[in-house]
């Protein structure tokens, strides 16, 4: 069983998708959802599911940002998944965890990302940018926001959409598919980074 953490920062409708997951059932275990934080929706699904919840923060009873790669390796996490986290990883989990680190982002990255480029400020980019396509992107993640290899994306065709919520709303549908999706990748050893080069094997 493939051990995963997931770290959230608010409604958490991915962490649920990939808790719901039939393929992911006997293939990976959420062991648990980290949040910066501490009253998100995200910790009621959580606890919802019996899965452990950890803050992190500057406070006594959260984990360090200093502490959370050794927090990691103690409960031996294989995989980290970033489900609408909005802070910057330290870089010492990313040393510590190279390419093991995914994001799910909702937009077609390279377009629509970086710093300031989360939830309905992406969608809203995207509405005012008359593009014809969005969608969402899962890509490994490195020290800076957004620009990790690209490990899968799905496309959308939004000309007939004229809200940023209805973008939001179509794009996450498949967010929930994506992200299940390439965890299930991992759990089964079909994502190959190699030479900074994302493959996904069939
Ligand atoms: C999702 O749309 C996710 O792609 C986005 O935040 C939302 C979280 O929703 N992440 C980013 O914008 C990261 N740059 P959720 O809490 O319901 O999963």
């Amino acid at each position: 069983m493939l051990r995963v953490a997931v770290f959230v920062s608010g409604r958490g409708s991915n962490l649920q998708a990939v808790l719901n997951s039939p393929k992911l059932k006997n293939l990976v275990v959420v062991d648990s959802v980290i949040s910066d934080k501490k009253n998100c929706k995200a910790f009621q699904i959580a606890a919802d599911n019996s899965v452990a919840c950890f803050s992190l923060g500057n406070d006594k009873e959260s984990i360090s940002y200093s502490g959370l790669a050794d927090f990691l390796k103690s409960r031996n996490i294989d995989l980290i998944v970033l489900a609408g986290f909005l802070k910057l990883i330290p870089d010492s989990v990313i040393k510590e965890f190279k390419n093991k680190i995914i994001n799910i982002h909702p937009a077609l990255l390279p377009a629509f990302g970086g710093k300031g480029m989360f939830g309905m400020n992406v969608h809203k980019a995207v509405l005012n940018s008359s593009v014809k396509e969005s969608g969402a992107t899962v890509h490994l993640v490195d020290e800076t926001y957004d620009t990790g290899q690209i490990i899968a994306q799905r496309k959308i065709d939004i000309s007939d959409l004229n809200s940023a919520e209805a973008i939001a709303e179509h794009v996450l549908k498949i967010e929930h598919e994506l992200l299940p999706f390439v965890i299930e990748k991992f759990a089964t050893n079909k994502i190959l980074v190699k030479n900074n080069k994302v493959d996904v094997l069939q």
